[in-house]
């Protein structure tokens, strides 16, 4: 379903439409998800709600929130390709991402970021006001190739 249009980009959350290949390509060489397998990609598009930004009918972005659509969510995976990048693209893409219907309401919205504090920043987002409140798990190197 496409949910918003803007002169020069689109942004839709039907899943059909996302190149998985590109979205793998980027993935893998990210610093968050390196060496991420294929099918990882495709397990977690398929439960996630994602968000595809197009123009002239290529892709250029993603996102994905990891949610039960009524109590949190967690955005993850955010990126625009290089070539599109400072155009506002990724604005757009959160912009959308905020209204969209099915995550109004949630309690906690969370993400993980080394360096784009500043873009989450214009959207509410704020450091965490108490971090040793929260626990995790943390498995940088799950997808590490074996030695
Ligand atoms: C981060 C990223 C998604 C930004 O996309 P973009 O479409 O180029 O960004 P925009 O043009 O919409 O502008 C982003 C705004 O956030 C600010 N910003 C803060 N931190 C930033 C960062 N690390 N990278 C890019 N912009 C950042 C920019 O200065 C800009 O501010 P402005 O509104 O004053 O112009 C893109 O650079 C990207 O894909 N980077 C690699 C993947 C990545 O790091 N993803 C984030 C993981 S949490």
């Amino acid at each position: 379903m496409t949910i918003a249009t803007n002169p020069e980009y689109e942004v839709s959350t039907d899943i059909a439409r996302l190149n998985v290949a590109m979205i793998h390509e980027f993935l893998s060489r990210s610093y968050w998800a390196r060496n991420i397998p294929l099918s990882v990609v495709e397990k977690s598009i398929r439960h996630s709600l994602c968000f595809g930004v197009y123009r002239a009918g290529q892709q250029v972005g993603f996102a994905r929130v990891i949610t039960d659509f009524a109590t949190f969510g967690y955005l993850a995976d955010v990126f625009v390709v290089p070539e599109h990048r400072g155009h506002g693209v990724s604005k757009i893409l959160l912009r959308v991402i905020l209204d969209h219907p099915h995550l109004q309401g949630l309690r906690r919205l969370l993400l993980a970021t080394h360096d784009a504090h500043g873009l989450y920043a214009q959207f509410g987002f704020q450091a965490l006001v108490s971090p040793a409140d929260f626990m995790s798990i943390h498995r940088p190197g799950v997808y590490a190739p074996p030695n």
